[in-house]
């Protein structure tokens, strides 16, 4: 994929910025770089002197950033890792806190659009669907590998698909005679799993079972829950943390952990008196997340499902 292609429309852009409030010279943490949507309107939000450390697991999205060095200098750092090492990479770095950090959550279009990639059922490719290519566990390897029963779980809790247990005995059965390798293989065995007048309303009937191996091949729900869990510590003063999500399962983990931070008291509800010490570190700023306008719903069909959610450090 060439530089003009690696092209990804933000989503809600402007009001995950202005809700960090950057300023000149300020440090900021764009967790998700992407095709830099976040990172370069940060920079530009914070010249002449701000910072932003951009980290990315997809080697491809670090290699795209690299043009831009002309442009912003050393003022863009780039860390090919997971955002689950945000704390160690900052020390690594001599930082302790930053002024503000963002999360654009899920997969980018460069990353759909290139079907060898294996994240789309539109296209006939091998099943990798491994956003760091340094990790062993593909798509094909988890399909192999899992036990009926967690293959059931897997879809179930990951794509809430109603048709799990049905499609985890199509995988086994269909395994015992050859692996599952391709996207296109995996795509005939859902249809021939879900029966046809439940094919014929809904989204794509594979859409549910991609977005299950995805999660689970990349660990995208572990990954986010240790972000979370390090978010106030990497903050200084009242910088804030702002989190885009784009379904149900990544959202609650965002509300559920940052209300946990906001309160000072994690005791069970009937404890006569708190013994659990814990002491809020941060405030939650969106009650209800902000969701794209009109205007962005109508431009960017990915834009339908985005949630972001803010909070600010105590
Ligand atoms: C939705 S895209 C970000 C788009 C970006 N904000 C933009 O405007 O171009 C998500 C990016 O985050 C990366 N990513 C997802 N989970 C990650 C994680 N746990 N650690 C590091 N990068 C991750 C993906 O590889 C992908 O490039």
């Amino acid at each position: 994929m060439n530089e003009s292609e690696f092209v990804h429309q933000p989503v809600l852009l402007r009001q995950a910025v202005e809700a960090l409030r950057p300023q000149n010279g300020g440090v900021y943490v764009d967790g998700t770089l992407g095709a830099g949507g976040h990172t370069r309107a940060l920079l530009d939000a914070s010249k002449p002197a701000g910072r932003v450390i951009a980290f990315d697991q997809d080697r491809h999205a670090i290699a795209n950033a690299e043009r831009w060095r002309k442009e912003y200098g050393d003022r863009l750092l780039l860390i090919h890792d997971n955002f689950r090492t945000v704390q160690t990479r900052l020390a690594a770095m001599g930082i302790k806190t930053v002024d503000g950090m963002v999360f654009d959550l899920g997969v980018s279009s460069p990353q759909l659009d290139e079907a060898e990639r294996g994240f789309s059922y539109n296209n006939d490719a091998l099943l990798d669907m491994r956003m760091d290519h340094r990790q062993d566990r593909s798509a094909a390897t988890l399909l192999g590998s899992l036990s009926e029963r967690e293959l059931t779980v897997m879809l179930r809790q990951y794509g809430e698909e109603k048709w799990a247990s049905r499609i985890a005995s199509f995988i086994v059965s269909e395994r015992a005679n050859r692996a599952i390798t391709t996207t296109g293989q995996l795509v005939d065995l859902i249809k021939a799993a879900v029966p046809a007048a439940a094919r014929r309303t809904g989204p794509h009937p594979a859409k549910r079972v991609f977005q299950a191996l995805r999660i689970a091949v990349n660990d995208e729900l572990g990954a986010l829950e240790e972000l979370l869990e390090q978010i106030p510590a990497c903050l200084r003063g009242s910088a804030r943390a702002a989190v885009i999500t784009f379904h149900s399962l990544e959202d609650r983990l965002v509300k559920q952990r940052f209300a946990l931070h906001a309160r000072d008291c994690v005791c069970p509800p009937k404890a006569p008196r708190c013994t659990c010490g814990h002491r809020a570190t941060m405030r939650v700023i969106t009650r209800k997340p902000i969701l794209p306008d009109e205007r962005e719903l109508a431009d960017n069909a990915r834009a339908r499902s985005a949630k972001l959610r803010v909070a600010e450090r105590l």
